[in-house]
């Protein structure tokens, strides 16, 4: 069958990749095997072109990953809040890095008001960010940069989420030196531009917060070096 062809592929993809691993350096997966110590959590959508590791050029043991459908970070999400503590208080990562896309798919969904079943529940919350920034969102005819300014949006909300958990208010007054990150992904460059939201104490998440928002719709600020 077609199907199972394409699982043996994989295998024969996984033998090749460690393989490659292992002969471009003999003691690799040796050293990861006791402790792993990354610096960063990254908190992204589950889209499958936005492949976390790749993208950031990390290696196996750099980047601790949470992946959910429009990279949501929801005060009671078990799961989400498990990993941000866990990434924080026994891993030590010192930058939480939220990551949206722009196209997002749930994003997308949000606006155009399609309807897929038991998604329709989580994606809620997009539609709770749509609702508080609705003048906003108004003023934008383009349906696809209507889409785009909400992954935007999206991803600014989530990072004010990320910094009101206990996991990181607890790091804080603790005088832990940990910040959080904004950032969105170009489907159509293979870019990342910084959202110019980046918080490393609670006193900072108001001022940053509304800045990043003030400067949505104005020059992106590239992490592209050279560019202004
Ligand atoms: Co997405």
């Amino acid at each position: 069958m077609y199907d199972m062809k394409a699982l043996t592929d994989l295998f024969q993809n996984n033998r090749a990749w460690a393989q490659s691993v292992v002969d471009r350096d003999p003691g690799f997966f040796t050293r990861l095997l006791h402790q792993q110590a990354p610096e960063y959590l990254w908190i992204g959508c589950s889209d499958s072109r936005v492949p976390a590791n790749e993208i950031v050029g990390l290696l196996p043991g750099e980047l601790f990953v949470h992946r959910n459908v429009a990279n949501m970070v929801v005060h009671t999400d078990l799961n989400c809040l498990s990993v941000l503590q866990y990434a924080i208080d026994a891993l030590g990562v010192r930058h939480v890095i939220v990551c949206g896309h722009y196209g997002c798919g749930g994003v997308h969904a949000v606006l155009n008001g399609d309807k897929f079943g038991t998604i329709d529940n989580w994606l809620r919350h997009v539609h709770d960010v749509a609702d508080k920034h609705q003048t906003m969102l108004e003023t934008i005819g383009d349906r696809r940069e209507r889409v785009n300014r909400l992954c935007e949006l999206n991803v600014i909300e989530q990072v004010r989420n990320v910094c009101m958990t206990t996991a990181v208010q607890d790091a804080w007054s603790r005088g832990r030196a940990l910040s959080v990150h904004g950032w969105i992904y170009d489907l159509k460059d293979g870019l990342l531009r910084d959202l110019g939201i980046s918080i490393g104490g609670t006193n900072e998440i108001t001022s940053s917060y509304k800045s990043a928002l003030a400067r949505l719709g104005g020059p992106i600020i590239a992490a592209q070096p050279g560019q202004s």
